[in-house]
């Protein structure tokens, strides 16, 4: 028996502003920025990827320039974060579970990047902020996830402030790229949970 393709899920309308912020596309003239802080050791300490070379950079901006318009689980929306006019931060959408193949996508898990140049003034939190009014706004989603390492107390900081709920917490499940293995945070947030900013 054949299973029809899902219909393609429609891009978010773009750019998004907020009170201080602008979230727009991830463009091909961002790769400085971005490159900055994805090389700075600290930024990378819990991310998914080590301190990124020239050829990673490359790879990882192809990746999020070709991500506007996410339909199904593993693909991502990837949102650039630009404050009076410097970009500041990288935000990430991905759909993760869905009912069954022709449904769209009912889970999807946050992702952020911010430069600790504009950190601390609460800007991450009003680009996730106004992602997740985007992701339940313009997505059929059911549920919004974060998982981080337990250590990266900013991440689950911001989590919070953006009425993220601590759900669970999982040991040594995570493979380092040191040959360790870490716990996991999970974080979650219901569409019946929230509250839209704005
Ligand atoms: C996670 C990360 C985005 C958080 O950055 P951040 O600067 O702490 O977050 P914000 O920009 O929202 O700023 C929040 C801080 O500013 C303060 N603040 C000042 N003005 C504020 C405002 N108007 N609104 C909210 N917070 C404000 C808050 O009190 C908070 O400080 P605190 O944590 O000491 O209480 C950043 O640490 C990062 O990019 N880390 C590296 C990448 C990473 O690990 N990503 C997550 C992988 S799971």
């Amino acid at each position: 028996m054949s299973v029809e393709a899902a219909p393609r899920l429609a891009p978010p309308a773009l750019p998004v502003r907020t009170e201080r912020l602008m979230l727009r596309t991830v463009q091909p003239g961002d790769r400085e920025a971005i490159g900055r802080y994805c090389g700075d050791d600290e930024v990378t300490r819990y991310l998914p990827f080590p301190s990124l070379d020239d050829e990673a950079l490359t790879a990882r901006m192809s990746r999020l320039v070709a991500a506007t318009a996410p339909s199904v689980p593993d693909e991502f929306l990837a949102l650039a974060v630009e404050h009076e006019g410097t970009l500041v931060g990288d935000l990430m959408l991905r759909f993760t579970d869905r009912h069954g193949p022709t449904d769209p996508p009912a889970i999807a898990e946050l992702g952020w990047v911010f430069s600790p140049e504009h950190g601390g003034r609460g800007l991450a939190t009003e680009a996730a902020r106004a992602l997740v009014d985007l992701a339940f706004a313009h997505y059929p989603l059911h549920r919004l996830m974060a998982r981080l390492d337990p250590r990266n107390v900013a991440s689950a900081r911001l989590c919070e402030r953006i009425g993220m709920q601590l759900e669970g917490h999982t040991r040594e499940d995570y493979a380092e790229r040191d040959g360790t293995w870490s716990d996991t945070a999970v974080y979650g947030l219901l569409r019946r949970e929230w509250t839209p900013a704005r």
